[in-house]
């Protein structure tokens, strides 16, 4: 280690307290385990929450950022970013929905959801002819921690000592009572298909598909938020794959960029259409390095076989949590699972060399990234079996 790092560390109470303290300091990464400044490795099951589906330090990315670093690392949105051209048209196409898509880029998940936000209000107010203001989500949603984001977070801890909130953000008490209060004032409801800091719960498909038919009735919009489920964590591109539902907006962030931080909106065209010149901007969003992550990312996300090597250990990873864990839920590389304590078991994890993180006091995630093989899936076992 360096005398510089050193003198970094000893002084990191600079930092604010947000996250809390913090024992472990990761100084390398090596596909799917991270290694601390004492050089021990652990089995990364966090994967930067849900983020490095690459795994850490993959060549070809690594290759690409540099090269891209070399050429031209910034110009913002006043020019045209031939990278965001290409993965604009790559994200339209792999979102299906009902009209062809466009697509706009910001920096990260929460900027994702408040671009949804103010674009759906937009959207009845410019196009749709009457202002609706209304934003409906739901139950144990995270969409996250900018204004509009933590209004859509129903979360009560998470609002203490920052309201007032953005008006007309309304999360309804039940799944049910979501649906009754869909109705004409509604703009839009933003939901999350497999509720992933709520602790991993898919949400059941026929809810899904009454809900969006049920939006669609009144002429509201279905935002799915799939930052955390999108670029492959459920086994498809997009979960909403899986459900049978076509969103009018979707967001997507995390794993778009594997570490580089990149935010994406795709809207139907109609939708997309209510920002004009002006209405809506960022200085990084889609920047030539973003970009260049982001199209080597979905390149190899979208290359033939590697969804279905995803699909296939995944299924070897649900066999050993069913063996060892109660209330197993999930999709794909993300599960939840209930245990006496957390934050015993993901500290006698760690000192067994395995990386979790805990959602509730009872409850632990794991998003490992997608470049899993079975024979990790054996080494968590082994992990596991000591501490289930
Ligand atoms: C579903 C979902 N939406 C939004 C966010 C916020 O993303 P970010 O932390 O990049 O702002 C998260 C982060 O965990 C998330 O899981």
């Amino acid at each position: 280690m360096s005398a510089m790092t050193q003198i970094d560390l000893a002084q990191s109470n600079a930092l604010f307290n947000n996250y809390g303290p913090r024992a472990l300091r990761m100084v390398r990464g090596e596909g799917v385990f991270l290694y601390d400044d004492a050089g021990k490795q652990y089995l990364d099951f966090t994967a930067g929450i849900a983020v490095c589906n690459l795994g850490h330090a993959d060549k070809g990315l690594a290759e690409v950022i540099a090269k891209q670093a070399g050429t031209l690392l910034h110009t913002s949105n006043l020019f045209l970013i031939p990278g965001q051209v290409a993965l604009a048209q790559k994200l339209a196409d792999l979102a299906g929905l009902a009209e062809d898509a466009k697509v706009m880029f910001v920096n990260s998940g929460t900027e994702a959801n408040e671009a949804a936000l103010k674009l759906v209000r937009k959207y009845h107010a410019s196009v749709a002819g009457k202002a609706r203001t209304k934003v409906l989500s739901l139950p144990n949603a995270f969409h996250g921690r900018t204004m509009g984001a933590l209004s859509l977070t129903p979360k009560a801890a998470y609002h203490e000592g920052f309201t007032p909130l953005v008006p007309d953000c309304v999360t309804p008490e039940t799944l049910a009572d979501v649906l009754t209060a869909i109705d004409e004032d509604v703009a839009a409801c933003i939901v999350e298909v497999v509720q992933g800091e709520a602790g991993v719960y898919p949400l059941a498909t026929d809810y899904l598909q009454a809900l969006a038919n049920r939006l669609h009735e009144v002429g509201a919009l279905l935002i799915v938020d799939e930052v955390q489920t999108g670029v492959g964590r459920t086994g498809r591109f997009f979960a909403y794959e899986q459900v049978g539902i076509q969103p009018d907006v979707v967001t997507l962030a995390k794993g778009l960029g594997n570490g580089v931080p990149v935010g994406a909106v795709i809207a139907r065209e109609s939708v997309a259409a209510a920002f004009s010149p002006g209405s809506h901007g960022s200085t990084f969003g889609g920047n030539p390095l973003a970009m260049a992550a982001g199209n080597y990312v979905v390149d190899t996300v979208t290359a033939k076989g590697f969804l279905d090597g995803v699909c296939q250990v995944s299924v070897a990873l649900e066999q050993v949590l069913r063996r060892y864990f109660t209330n197993v839920s999930g999709r794909g590389m993300m599960w939840g699972f209930d245990v006496a304590d957390a934050k015993t078991f993901a500290k006698q994890a760690v000192e067994r060399g395995l990386l979790v993180t805990k959602c509730s006091p009872t409850r632990i995630r794991i998003v490992p990234p997608l470049i899993l093989r079975e024979e990790h899936v054996e080494r968590f076992e082994s992990i596991v079996q000591k501490l289930a």
